[in-house]
C-alpha cells in the first residue's frame, strides 16, 4: 500500500526531481527515524538541500522532552515560514512534538505554513500523507496509533560508516511522572530478534563497525515467544555480538529499574560489546525518585553501579541526571550530589526540570525557584568535572 503511493509520488518527480529538506531535533532515536526518512524521500525520486526556500518538501522531525527544544522548533519553523519557498511546498512537522495535541494546536494556530503533521508511529505511512499532501492541498494533521508496530523494510538513508543506528524496541511504558516520551512515543514495542540480526549483519557487511541499538528502555526488550528462542535484551545481545565480523556494540537507553545481572554478565563475556553503559538515574534522592515514579531507591541504584563495575572490567558509566523536580529540597539535591561523588560518573547529561503537557508532574506544586535551580544546576556541573578532572 504505502509502496503504491511512494510509486506514486516517484512518478510525479520522474521528469524533474524535486528536492527536500530534512532536519532532525532530539535524540538518537529521532536522528534514525531522520535516516528513514530521508531513505523514504530518496526512494520517492527526491534529491536534498540544505536550503529549505529551495525545497518541494521540507521536514523537521522534532523532539518534545523539554519546553526547550520544542522552542528551537519552533525558532527554525518561524525561520523558515520567513524566508519563504516555492508554490506547493510542503512543510511537514514528525517525531515526538507532532504527537502533542497541545503543540498540534499551536501549529494549527500559528505556523499557517505548516501543513503535514504526523506522530513517531506513522513514519511508515509517510509516502501515503506526502502523496495526500502533495495532491490534495489543505492542511492535514494525524494523530499516530501509540501500538502501531515496529516498522521493518523501510528505506534508509544512513550516515556513512562506521557508526550505524539499529532501533531495537519502541515506545515507552514507564510513565516517569515527568517524560513525554510514552505519550509521543506510545506502548513498548519489540521488534523480532530475526530482524534485527538480519539487519545488522547486512551493516557488518556494509563495513559498519559501530553498531549502537537504541530503544527507550531496551532492557525491557520482550519479542515474541515464537521468534529465534531469544527471550530478553542479554540473550539478544549476545546473539549478535556472536556474529562473525569485525566490529562493536553499544545500546541506550537501559532503565536502572530493568538492567539485570544477566545484562552486565553478557557484557563483560563478549569482546565485542563496548564497556559503556549508560544508566540514568535522574536524582539521587530516593524520595524525589518516588515522585518521579522511577521504581528504584538510591540503594538500589549505587548497588547496580556496583554489580555492572564488578561484571564489566574498565566500565565506562555515564547517566542523566534532572535538577529543580517539584518538591526538590537542598537536602533531596545534595543526596544528588552525594551520589555522584559515589558512583564516580565518567560523564553526566544534566538538564533541568521541564513541565510537560500530559505529564502527571506537570500539575505538581513545588518547584523550585529559578534562581534556586540555576545555583543546584551549577554546583552539579562544578562536582561533576571536578571528579571526572580525578578519573
Ligand atoms: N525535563 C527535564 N529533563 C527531562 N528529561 C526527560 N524529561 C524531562 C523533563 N520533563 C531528561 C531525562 C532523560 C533525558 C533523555 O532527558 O534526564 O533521561
Ligand atoms: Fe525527544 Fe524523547 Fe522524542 Fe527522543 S524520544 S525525540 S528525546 S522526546
Amino acid at each position: 500500500m504505502t509502496d503504491t503511493f511512494a510509486a506514486r509520488v516517484r512518478e510525479m518527480n520522474a521528469d524533474a526531481p524535486a528536492s527536500a529538506f530534512v532536519e532532525v531535533f532530539g535524540c538518537q532515536q529521532n536522528e534514525h527515524d531522520g535516516e528513514l526518512i530521508r531513505g523514504m524521500l530518496a526512494d520517492m525520486g527526491f534529491g536534498f538541500t540544505q536550503d529549505a526556500a529551495l525545497a518541494k518538501v521540507v521536514v523537521l522531525n522534532t523532539c518534545a522532552v523539554r519546553e526547550h527544544a520544542e522552542q528551537r522548533v519552533l525558532g527554525h519553523l518561524g525561520a523558515i515560514g520567513r524566508a519563504g519557498g516555492s508554490p506547493g511546498r510542503i512543510v511537514a512537522v514528525c517525531g515526538c512534538m507532532a504527537q502533542l495535541e497541545n503543540s498540534q494546536n499551536t501549529l494549527k494556530r500559528s505556523y499557517g505554513h505548516v501543513n503535514l503533521v504526523f506522530g513517531p508511529g506513522d513514519l511508515a505511512r509517510f509516502p501515503e500523507l506526502l502523496y495526500t499532501a502533495l495532491t490534495k492541498g489543505g492542511r492535514h494533521f494525524n494523530q499516530s496509533d501509540p501500538t502501531a508496530p515496529p516498522e521493518e523494510g523501510l528505506p534508509v538513508l544512513r550516515a556513512a560508516p562506521p557508526r550505524a543506528l539499529v532501533t531495537v524496541m519502541k515506545g515507552c511504558d514507564n510513565f516517569c511522572s515527568y517524560c513525554v516520551v510514552p505519550h509521543t512515543r506510545g506502548r513498548e514495542r519489540s521488534r523480532a530478534p530475526e530482524a534485527v540480526l538480519g539487519e545488522v549483519r547486512g551493516l557488518i557487511r556494509q563495513g559498519y563497525c559501530e553498531i549502537m541499538l537504541l530503544g527507550q528502555n531496551v532492557n525491557s526488550y520482550r519479542p515474541n515467544p515464537d521468534s529465534a528462542g531469544i527471550r530478553d535484551f542479554p540473550e539478544l545481545l549476545a546473539a549478535l555480538a556472536s556474529l562473525p565480523g569485525d566490529f562493536s556494540l553499544r545500546f541506550m537507553t537501559s532503565h536502572p529499574k530493568d538492567a539485570s545481572d544477566k545484562l552486565f554478565s553478557v557484557m563483560g563475556a563478549y569482546g565485542k560489546i563496548a564497556p559503556f553503559l549508560h544508566l540514568p538515574a535522574q536524582s539521587g534522592s530516593s524520595r524525589v525518585l518516588a515522585a518521579m515514579n522511577r521504581g528504584y531507591t538510591r540503594e538500589h541504584y549505587i548497588a547496580l553501579t556496583e554489580r555492572a563495575r564488578a561484571a564489566v572490567p574498565g566500565l565506562n558509566l555515564t547517566s542523566d541526571i534532572m535538577v529543580g523536580f517539584p518538591g526538590e529540597t537542598e537536602d533531596d539535591f545534595g543526596e544528588t550530589l552525594g551520589l555522584l561523588e559515589k558512583v564516580r560518573f565518567n560523564s553526566l547529561f544534566t538538564f533541568i526540570y521541564s513541565p510537560r503537557p500530559e505529564t502527571p508532574a506537570a500539575n505538581l506544586d513545588g518547584v523550585p525557584p529559578p534562581e534556586v535551580v540555576k545555583k543546584r544546576f551549577a554546583r552539579l556541573l562544578e562536582t561533576q568535572k571536578r571528579i571526572e578532572a580525578t578519573l
